[in-house]
């Protein structure tokens, strides 16, 4: 496995893999890897020739005030195993690198703009988070130039961001996505998790104990949908979160109406300093 911290030096070795006809699968990560992680890995694996991970924590998804400094940085474990995971090439670029300052303007303030499902959910409560995402993304998909791009369910309105970039902008780029990896207790497994106490561990699995049983009482037959999203908000609050939304929504993240099919439910609280995300996609 080589590791590789240039652009130029990836553009030259992904040169080569195109040469041969090798399809590319590529998992964008921000590291401190979990199986959550290696699960998308092992997905690109099973679908192309090479698989590319780049491990790079994106200063210009976070906010100001969020936790870009104390976000956990990684590289050698992690290195060691996409290793194991058979991954062919992990890029690890710097900050300058991806956003390289010029002496007059300082950073290039270029930016790719997913309107208008980047400003909801996750989008209201972090503005400008999806659009550091879909700039970061995009800029790895012109270096990298995979095939194939494989993205987990967990960051579910990501995904949606992601796929809407790729419409827009005509990438040509199939994205693939991967369920969500949990814990036994049912937590999603996050990097994030690594900052909670292991009090607040068990605590945090009340999100997908919430989430389930919000789906069943769907499955049930229940379609008073604001009700069952006040319900759940006052449970999380019951124990201990602060909660910023619990939502059921359209697969496409519209407003569900009675014939809606396909739903999702998503939830974000945070306990102490910790945001977590989760959600539950249901088929009626
Ligand atoms: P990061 O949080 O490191 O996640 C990288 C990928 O792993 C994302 O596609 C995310 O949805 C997926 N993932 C994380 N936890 C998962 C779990 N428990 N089950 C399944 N998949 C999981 O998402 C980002 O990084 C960044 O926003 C990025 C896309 C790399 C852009 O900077």
């Amino acid at each position: 496995m080589n590791i590789i911290h240039t652009i130029s030096a990836l553009r030259q070795q992904v040169a080569h893999y195109k040469h041969d006809g090798k399809i590319i699968a590529f998992v964008p990560t921000m590291g401190n890897l979990h199986q959550g992680h290696l699960q998308l890995v092992a997905m690109a694996l099973s679908e192309a020739d090479i698989v590319i991970c780049s491990i790079f924590v994106n200063p210009l998804q976070f906010g100001e005030g969020e936790d870009f400094e104390q976000y956990p940085r990684t590289l050698e474990a992690d290195a060691e195993k996409l290793k194991q995971a058979a991954c062919d090439i992990v890029f690890a670029p710097s900050a300058d690198e991806m956003y390289p300052q010029s002496d007059a303007d300082g950073w290039d303030q270029t930016q790719v703009i997913v309107p208008g499902i980047s400003e909801i959910l996750d989008g209201a409560s972090r503005p400008g988070h999806f659009t550091g995402v879909a700039t970061i993304v995009a800029k790895f998909f012109n270096i990298v130039q995979p095939d194939k791009a494989v993205f987990g369910e967990k960051d579910y309105q990501q995904l949606q961001v992601i796929k809407q970039l790729v419409k827009a902008l005509c990438f040509p780029v199939e994205i693939l996505s991967h369920a969500i990896v949990r814990e036994a207790s049912g937590l999603a497994m996050s990097s994030r998790n690594g900052f909670l106490s292991n009090e607040q561990k068990q605590q945090a699995a009340g999100i997908y104990k919430i989430l389930h049983s919000t789906e069943q009482q769907i499955l049930d037959g229940r379609r008073d949908y604001a009700l069952l999203e006040q319900k759940a908000a006052e449970f999380l609050n019951q124990q201990g979160f602060v909660v910023d939304y619990v939502q059921i929504r359209a697969a496409d993240l519209s407003p569900p109406i009675e014939q809606t099919k396909n739903l999702v439910v998503l939830a974000a609280a945070s306990l102490g300093s910790t945001r977590l995300i989760d959600n539950r996609q249901i088929s009626l």
